[in-house]
């Protein structure tokens, strides 16, 4: 069930208390603005009044807890492909136009029962009309069409079901369409202090670098730079 609001604080809070109250797998919340939106590693997430995609979706499956972490790379694989064959994913989530700028984010956040996952909210930015005034961010249609808010928004929570759906029998259907849209394997890249080489993914969706000594390192969290 999609639920549509005017204004909220973050879409992610509200699906939370949904989800606290016993709401379903596939239930979403579409906003036309958040005073409060959130982005990944503390920052926020802005965005003009009826411009874009502010989305959260319920994800309550039973998904072993060590693939929790492929629900987010799942979530960017679904909002890449909706987007257009020509977007791509930057490591985890970040999904970038062809140009390299950025057009759409992922926070998913799980709720935790006694040690194991009752739930996951997946909160969906996409700029579909306007982007944020920074030189690094873009928006769909910045390619010269039109794209329609619902439809950009219902192809996402549909993809988000499914890849999060998959990933209850088998991670490897997920983590090859990652790989397939990724921006950021083979490429040189930083992150956190690591600087080197991204060679793939793990299984549990962490990056493998290996630096110039030769060493692979696998990083679980952070922000790639492509470097050289
Ligand atoms: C990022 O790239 O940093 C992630 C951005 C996620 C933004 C979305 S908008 C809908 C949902 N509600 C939030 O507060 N955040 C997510």
């Amino acid at each position: 069930m999609l639920h549509r609001v005017a204004v909220t604080r973050s879409t992610n809070d509200d699906l939370r208390a949904l989800a606290l109250d016993g709401a379903p797998h596939g239930t979403a919340i579409l906003a036309d603005t958040q005073t409060g939106g959130r982005g990944r590693l503390g920052r926020r997430w802005d965005s003009p009044p009826g411009a874009n995609v502010l989305l959260s979706v319920l994800v309550r499956q039973p998904i072993p807890p060590s693939r929790l972490a492929l629900v987010t790379l799942g979530a960017a694989v679904a909002t890449a492909t909706t987007c257009g064959p020509a977007y791509r994913i930057k490591w985890p989530n970040d999904v970038l136009a062809s140009d390299g700028r950025k057009v759409a984010g992922i926070l998913a956040e799980a709720e935790w029962t006694n040690g194991v996952p009752s739930f996951v909210v997946v909160g969906i930015g996409v700029n579909v009309a306007v982007a944020p005034p920074l030189p690094t961010a873009t928006c769909l249609d910045a390619d010269g069409t039109v794209h329609d808010r619902d439809t950009v928004a219902d192809g996402v929570i549909r993809g988000v079901l499914l890849w999060s759906e998959s990933l209850v029998d088998d991670p490897r259907p997920v983590l090859d369409a990652w790989r397939a849209r990724s921006a950021t394997i083979g490429a040189r890249v930083r992150v956190n202090d690591v600087e080197g080489v991204a060679l793939d993914l793990g299984d549990d969706g962490g990056l493998l670098v290996r630096t110039d000594d030769g060493q692979v390192h696998r990083v679980l969290a952070g922000d790639v730079a492509m470097v050289g």
